[in-house]
Protein backbone atom coordinates (compact mmCIF):
# COMPACT_ATOMS: atom_id res chain seq x y z
CA UNK A 1 0.00 0.00 0.00
CA UNK A 2 0.79 3.59 -0.98
CA UNK A 3 1.04 5.95 2.09
CA UNK A 4 -0.42 9.37 1.06
CA UNK A 5 0.92 12.10 2.68
CA UNK A 6 -2.14 13.24 4.59
CA UNK A 7 -1.18 10.17 7.08
CA UNK A 8 1.33 11.70 9.35
CA UNK A 9 -1.80 14.54 9.36
CA UNK A 10 -3.72 11.94 10.72
CA UNK A 11 -1.76 10.57 13.40
CA UNK A 12 -1.20 13.95 14.77
CA UNK A 13 -5.02 14.31 14.48
CA UNK A 14 -5.72 11.69 16.81
CA UNK A 15 -4.25 13.89 19.71
CA UNK A 16 -3.30 10.96 21.70
CA UNK A 17 -0.03 8.70 20.22
CA UNK A 18 -0.89 4.84 18.48
CA UNK A 19 0.11 2.73 20.92
CA UNK A 20 3.48 0.91 19.89
CA UNK A 21 2.94 -3.31 19.53
CA UNK A 22 5.67 -5.00 21.72
CA UNK A 23 5.87 -8.48 23.22
CA UNK A 24 7.10 -9.68 26.44
CA UNK A 25 9.40 -12.46 27.34
CA UNK A 26 6.87 -14.66 28.42
CA UNK A 27 4.87 -13.93 25.47
CA UNK A 28 7.41 -15.22 22.53
CA UNK A 29 7.66 -18.61 23.65
CA UNK A 30 3.60 -18.45 24.32
CA UNK A 31 3.37 -17.77 20.83
CA UNK A 32 6.52 -20.02 19.80
CA UNK A 33 4.20 -23.30 21.98
CA UNK A 34 1.24 -22.43 19.60
CA UNK A 35 -0.28 -20.45 22.14
CA UNK A 36 -2.79 -17.35 21.99
CA UNK A 37 -1.83 -13.68 23.37
CA UNK A 38 -3.73 -11.08 24.05
CA UNK A 39 -3.56 -7.50 24.44
CA UNK A 40 -6.58 -4.50 25.24
CA UNK A 41 -5.94 -1.04 23.87
CA UNK A 42 -4.26 -2.25 20.25
CA UNK A 43 -4.62 0.57 18.06
CA UNK A 44 -5.67 3.17 21.12
CA UNK A 45 -9.22 4.44 21.43
CA UNK A 46 -8.95 7.28 18.07
CA UNK A 47 -7.72 5.03 15.65
CA UNK A 48 -10.34 2.26 16.54
CA UNK A 49 -12.90 4.81 16.52
CA UNK A 50 -12.27 5.84 13.00
CA UNK A 51 -11.86 2.43 11.57
CA UNK A 52 -14.74 1.58 13.38
CA UNK A 53 -16.28 3.78 11.42
CA UNK A 54 -14.92 3.51 8.31
CA UNK A 55 -15.92 -0.41 8.50
CA UNK A 56 -19.87 0.54 8.63
CA UNK A 57 -19.15 3.10 6.06
CA UNK A 58 -17.40 0.40 3.34
CA UNK A 59 -20.08 -2.40 4.29
CA UNK A 60 -23.25 -0.20 4.27
CA UNK A 61 -21.64 0.85 0.28
CA UNK A 62 -21.31 -2.82 -0.72
CA UNK A 63 -17.44 -2.42 -0.56
CA UNK A 64 -17.03 -5.82 1.55
CA UNK A 65 -18.37 -9.32 -0.19
CA UNK A 66 -18.75 -12.77 1.11
CA UNK A 67 -15.86 -14.16 2.34
CA UNK A 68 -15.06 -17.88 0.39
CA UNK A 69 -13.09 -20.95 1.70
CA UNK A 70 -9.97 -22.78 0.49
CA UNK A 71 -7.71 -21.93 -2.39
CA UNK A 72 -10.81 -21.60 -5.02
CA UNK A 73 -12.95 -19.27 -2.50
CA UNK A 74 -16.13 -21.31 -2.51
CA UNK A 75 -19.28 -19.36 -0.62
CA UNK A 76 -20.44 -21.98 1.52
CA UNK A 77 -22.51 -19.47 4.02
CA UNK A 78 -23.11 -22.25 7.00
CA UNK A 79 -18.97 -22.78 6.98
CA UNK A 80 -18.67 -19.20 6.64
CA UNK A 81 -20.33 -16.06 6.54
CA UNK A 82 -18.47 -12.78 7.13
CA UNK A 83 -18.32 -9.86 4.87
CA UNK A 84 -14.28 -9.21 4.02
CA UNK A 85 -12.02 -6.63 2.31
CA UNK A 86 -8.27 -6.47 2.12
CA UNK A 87 -6.88 -3.05 2.98
CA UNK A 88 -5.01 -3.50 -0.78
CA UNK A 89 -8.14 -3.47 -3.02
CA UNK A 90 -10.01 -0.75 -1.20
CA UNK A 91 -7.43 2.19 -2.32
CA UNK A 92 -5.83 5.32 -0.55
CA UNK A 93 -7.61 6.08 2.75
CA UNK A 94 -6.24 7.64 5.29
CA UNK A 95 -7.57 6.16 7.96
CA UNK A 96 -6.69 2.34 6.61
CA UNK A 97 -3.58 3.31 5.80
CA UNK A 98 -2.97 4.54 9.73
CA UNK A 99 -4.39 0.67 10.54
CA UNK A 100 -1.82 -0.36 7.64
CA UNK A 101 0.90 1.55 9.21
CA UNK A 102 0.32 0.11 12.63
CA UNK A 103 0.47 -3.45 11.53
CA UNK A 104 3.45 -3.13 9.97
CA UNK A 105 4.53 -1.86 13.24
CA UNK A 106 3.09 -5.30 14.75
CA UNK A 107 5.46 -7.29 12.31
CA UNK A 108 8.38 -5.50 13.60
CA UNK A 109 7.29 -6.35 16.72
CA UNK A 110 7.23 -9.61 16.00
CA UNK A 111 10.16 -10.06 14.12
CA UNK A 112 12.47 -8.33 16.77
CA UNK A 113 10.36 -10.86 19.49
CA UNK A 114 10.54 -13.95 17.22
CA UNK A 115 13.64 -13.71 15.32
CA UNK A 116 10.90 -15.64 12.39
CA UNK A 117 11.62 -13.41 8.95
CA UNK A 118 8.07 -11.80 7.88
CA UNK A 119 8.75 -10.12 4.83
CA UNK A 120 5.32 -9.30 3.58
CA UNK A 121 1.70 -9.16 5.53
CA UNK A 122 -2.01 -8.45 3.98
CA UNK A 123 -4.69 -7.38 5.92
CA UNK A 124 -8.35 -7.82 5.65
CA UNK A 125 -11.53 -6.30 7.11
CA UNK A 126 -14.17 -8.02 7.99
CA UNK A 127 -18.17 -7.89 8.89
CA UNK A 128 -20.57 -10.77 10.45
CA UNK A 129 -23.05 -9.34 10.05
CA UNK A 130 -25.40 -11.08 13.17
CA UNK A 131 -28.30 -13.15 12.26
CA UNK A 132 -25.92 -16.47 13.07
CA UNK A 133 -22.93 -15.43 11.02
CA UNK A 134 -20.32 -17.62 11.82
CA UNK A 135 -17.08 -19.03 10.79
CA UNK A 136 -16.98 -22.93 11.02
CA UNK A 137 -13.81 -25.06 12.73
CA UNK A 138 -10.44 -24.34 10.48
CA UNK A 139 -6.82 -23.29 10.59
CA UNK A 140 -5.53 -19.96 8.46
CA UNK A 141 -2.37 -21.93 7.46
CA UNK A 142 -1.47 -26.28 7.03
CA UNK A 143 1.86 -27.36 7.99
CA UNK A 144 4.56 -25.82 6.38
CA UNK A 145 2.68 -23.24 4.70
CA UNK A 146 4.77 -19.64 4.35
CA UNK A 147 2.21 -17.66 3.26
CA UNK A 148 0.73 -17.34 6.65
CA UNK A 149 2.92 -17.85 10.32
CA UNK A 150 1.26 -15.34 12.78
CA UNK A 151 -2.63 -14.50 12.52
CA UNK A 152 -3.51 -11.23 14.30
CA UNK A 153 -7.17 -10.22 14.68
CA UNK A 154 -8.48 -6.71 16.42
CA UNK A 155 -11.53 -6.53 17.61
CA UNK A 156 -13.79 -3.58 17.02
CA UNK A 157 -17.11 -3.92 19.27
CA UNK A 158 -17.57 -1.26 21.39
CA UNK A 159 -20.60 -2.50 23.55
CA UNK A 160 -20.21 -6.48 23.42
CA UNK A 161 -22.19 -8.18 25.32
CA UNK A 162 -22.51 -12.07 26.04
CA UNK A 163 -25.82 -12.51 24.17
CA UNK A 164 -24.36 -10.80 20.93
CA UNK A 165 -22.51 -14.04 20.46
CA UNK A 166 -19.72 -14.02 17.82
CA UNK A 167 -16.43 -15.39 20.50
CA UNK A 168 -13.31 -16.22 18.74
CA UNK A 169 -13.24 -20.29 20.04
CA UNK A 170 -9.31 -21.48 19.69
CA UNK A 171 -7.96 -24.44 20.80
CA UNK A 172 -4.30 -24.05 22.33
CA UNK A 173 -2.58 -27.24 22.58
CA UNK A 174 -5.52 -29.26 22.28
CA UNK A 175 -7.89 -27.66 24.96
CA UNK A 176 -10.53 -24.99 23.84
CA UNK A 177 -10.83 -21.69 24.87
CA UNK A 178 -13.04 -18.53 24.28
CA UNK A 179 -11.69 -15.14 24.09
CA UNK A 180 -15.07 -12.00 23.96
CA UNK A 181 -14.38 -10.12 20.66
CA UNK A 182 -14.12 -7.01 22.79
CA UNK A 183 -13.31 -3.49 22.01
CA UNK A 184 -9.85 -2.56 20.59
CA UNK A 185 -8.97 -6.47 21.69
CA UNK A 186 -5.42 -7.88 19.73
CA UNK A 187 -5.58 -11.50 19.73
CA UNK A 188 -2.47 -13.27 17.95
CA UNK A 189 -1.33 -17.02 17.12
CA UNK A 190 0.62 -19.06 14.86
CA UNK A 191 -1.46 -19.10 11.66
CA UNK A 192 -0.67 -23.21 11.71
CA UNK A 193 -0.93 -24.02 15.18
CA UNK A 194 -4.28 -22.98 16.68
CA UNK A 195 -7.45 -24.40 14.87
CA UNK A 196 -10.40 -22.04 15.68
CA UNK A 197 -13.77 -20.80 14.60
CA UNK A 198 -16.37 -17.67 15.19
CA UNK A 199 -19.54 -18.94 17.14
CA UNK A 200 -22.80 -17.83 15.81
CA UNK A 201 -22.84 -13.56 16.04
CA UNK A 202 -26.42 -12.17 16.44
CA UNK A 203 -25.21 -8.51 16.23
CA UNK A 204 -22.82 -7.25 13.65
CA UNK A 205 -19.31 -7.90 14.68
CA UNK A 206 -16.55 -5.65 13.56
CA UNK A 207 -13.03 -7.29 13.46
CA UNK A 208 -9.56 -5.92 11.26
CA UNK A 209 -7.04 -9.16 11.00
CA UNK A 210 -3.27 -9.57 9.47
CA UNK A 211 -1.72 -12.18 8.37
CA UNK A 212 2.31 -12.28 8.67
CA UNK A 213 4.21 -14.07 5.92
CA UNK A 214 7.25 -16.03 5.43
CA UNK A 215 9.38 -15.03 2.22
CA UNK A 216 7.84 -17.18 -0.75
CA UNK A 217 8.57 -20.45 -0.81
CA UNK A 218 10.41 -22.17 -3.77
CA UNK A 219 7.91 -23.41 -5.81
CA UNK A 220 9.19 -26.89 -6.37
CA UNK A 221 9.21 -27.60 -2.71
CA UNK A 222 5.68 -26.13 -2.76
CA UNK A 223 3.92 -28.56 -4.89
CA UNK A 224 4.90 -32.31 -4.11
CA UNK A 225 4.26 -33.43 -8.07
CA UNK A 226 6.44 -31.28 -9.46
CA UNK A 227 9.25 -32.99 -6.80
CA UNK A 228 7.89 -36.46 -8.16
CA UNK A 229 8.69 -35.51 -11.62
CA UNK A 230 11.77 -33.51 -11.35
CA UNK A 231 12.98 -37.14 -9.54
CA UNK A 232 11.93 -39.15 -12.46
CA UNK A 233 12.60 -37.02 -14.76
CA UNK A 234 16.14 -37.20 -13.11
CA UNK A 235 16.42 -40.89 -12.56
CA UNK A 236 15.42 -41.07 -16.78
CA UNK A 237 18.03 -38.93 -17.36
C1 LIG B 1 -10.36 -15.62 9.98
C2 LIG B 1 -10.83 -15.89 11.36
C3 LIG B 1 -11.51 -15.10 13.52
C4 LIG B 1 -12.14 -13.94 14.20
O1 LIG B 1 -10.72 -14.57 9.42
O2 LIG B 1 -9.65 -16.48 9.43
O3 LIG B 1 -10.72 -17.02 11.77
O4 LIG B 1 -12.27 -14.00 15.43
N1 LIG B 1 -11.29 -14.88 12.14
O5 LIG B 1 -12.55 -13.00 13.54
MN1 LIG C 1 -9.07 -17.99 10.80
Amino acid sequence: MILSPLLPLLLDGLGSPVPVPHFTDAEVPELGSGGLVLRDGALGHPLATLLRARLEQLDSRGALVPAGLGHDGRLIPALRSDRVATLEELGPDPVLEAVWAWFDRLRQALIEATWVGLPRFSVQLACYPGGGARYARHVDALPGDRNRLFTAIVYLNPDWRPEHGGRLRAWVRGQPMEVDPLWDRLVIFRSEAVPHEVLPAWVPRYSAAAWMRGAEAIPALADPDVVRRRVAGQEEG
